[in-house]
């Protein structure tokens, strides 16, 4: 089956298995950046932002949100113009392998566009579905801060 959906601000027709997820829908049609980790909603890796909310892309079936906007980490900003975000957890050292970063940055988003200056344990919340094997988190915590500073910094 076909589904219409605008993906980081742009329409797209994915093709998909009627029971295939959002995850897999996405990768098929060329969207990478999410990853696939354990495919059962408890790593984060697919984490994207689907009509505003966080979701682990994993456990939502494609077929269930079509006609939906998804932005993606490639949706926020690329290698030559950064997000804030992005360009934050490069400042603070928190990317090692990467495969954790796509979905961290999508939690971060998702925490900072609704509530600008988190306290430690917001954060600590908001990314407590994202797990990481290479970082230990202190340096990831210190590039949400770093993220929120910034953008709220400039507006
Ligand atoms: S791949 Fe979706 S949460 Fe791990
Ligand atoms: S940087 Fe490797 S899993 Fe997070």
């Amino acid at each position: 089956m076909e589904g219409r959906f605008v993906i980081n601000g742009i329409e797209k027709v994915l093709s998909f298995e009627p029971d295939a997820t959002l995850l897999q829908a996405l990768r098929d049609g060329g969207f990478s950046e999410v990853k696939r980790g354990c495919d059962t909603g408890e790593c984060g890796a697919c984490a994207v932002v689907l009509n505003g909310d966080l979701v682990t892309s994993c456990k939502v079936y494609a077929a269930s949100v079509v006609g939906s906007e998804i932005l993606t980490a490639k949706g926020l900003g690329t290698v030559q113009n950064p997000h804030p975000i992005q360009q934050a957890f490069v400042d603070a050292g928190a990317i090692q392998c990467g495969f954790c970063t796509p979905g961290m940055v999508m939690a971060t988003y998702a925490l900072l566009s609704k509530n600008p200056d988190p306290t430690d344990e917001e954060i600590r919340r908001a990314l407590d579905g994202n797990k990481c094997r290479c970082t230990g988190y202190v340096k990831i915590f210190d590039a949400v801060r770093l993220a929120a500073e910034r953008m709220r910094d400039h507006g």
